[in-house]
């Protein structure tokens, strides 16, 4: 049976996907809270994971042997590594990397141990219906669910989705130096956050088809802070919500 687990890495964006699902039941279990219940007809399973990559290791970890998902969506905010990116665009994974594993000089940089693995890959066809359903988000409906004032305060014109390298580490990105860093040894990140590669490795390692969906929230740098929360209440929840919904249209 078909059972999709959706993980979001802020309570509002949690919030906002609540209200797509019916025949909601709760449950709490290693200090998160599981949201069962149908979208368009698909049994689900949605949770906050909480912030970096032993919290959304170990949600997903629950929700593979407890909740026994078949196949996990990953939403949430990152911050823009690539020059090409601008706040309010989308990414979705191609691939992603620890940008913070280093067990030099018995692997090599990067790599994860004992697996010979360094990037780990979303499912091709999760990652094709994310792209359908972010630009029936972003084409069609001209972010009418957004409030005009935020796409002004936001510079929010023409969000464009791309799709590359997510580097995930246990570190919020707010210096510029550190940003430059992560690019030149990581050079072609798209963006930075801190749980898709963690929950990349889990479902790699149990055989659960994933896909990592991120909405641009700043720029990695010291502009990091400020505004956060703002985006995520106004915005970011707001296209997590268009996106799960037009996903589970198709
Ligand atoms: N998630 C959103 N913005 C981020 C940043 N600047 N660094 C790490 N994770 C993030």
């Amino acid at each position: 049976e078909r059972v999709v687990g959706i993980i979001g890495a802020m309570h509002e964006e949690i919030n906002s996907i609540l209200q797509l699902m019916t025949d909601v039941k709760e449950s709490s279990y290693g200090m998160r809270t599981y949201y069962t219940g149908i979208i368009n007809g698909v049994n689900t399973v949605l949770v906050f994971s909480r912030w970096g990559k032993v919290a959304a290791a170990t949600t997903v970890t629950s929700l593979i042997v407890k909740f026994n998902i078949t196949e996990l969506i990953f939403i949430g905010v990152a911050g823009a590594i690539s020059h090409q990116l601008r706040i309010g665009d989308i990414v979705i994974a191609e691939r992603l990397v620890q940008h913070d594993m280093d067990a030099r000089p018995i692997m090599e940089r990067y790599e994860i141990p004992l697996l010979g693995v360094t990037y780990f890959e979303p499912d091709t066809k999760l990652v094709a219906i994310a792209e359908k359903a972010i630009h029936a988000t972003l084409d069609n409906q001209n972010q009418a669910f957004i409030d005009q004032d935020k796409k002004d305060e936001f510079l929010l014109t023409s969000p464009e989705v791309y799709k590359g390298t997510i580097a995930s580490g246990d570190q919020f990105f707010a210096k510029q130096v550190d940003k430059d860093t992560l690019l030149s040894n990581l050079p072609d990140s798209l963006c930075v956050e801190m749980e898709g590669a963690s929950v990349a490795q889990v479902c790699y390692e149990y055989g659960v088809p994933f896909v990592v969906i991120r909405i641009i929230s700043d720029e990695s740098n010291e502009n990091s802070a400020i505004n956060f929360a703002d985006f995520i209440i106004n915005v970011s929840s707001k296209y997590s919500h268009e996106i799960i919904k037009n996903i589970f249209l198709l």
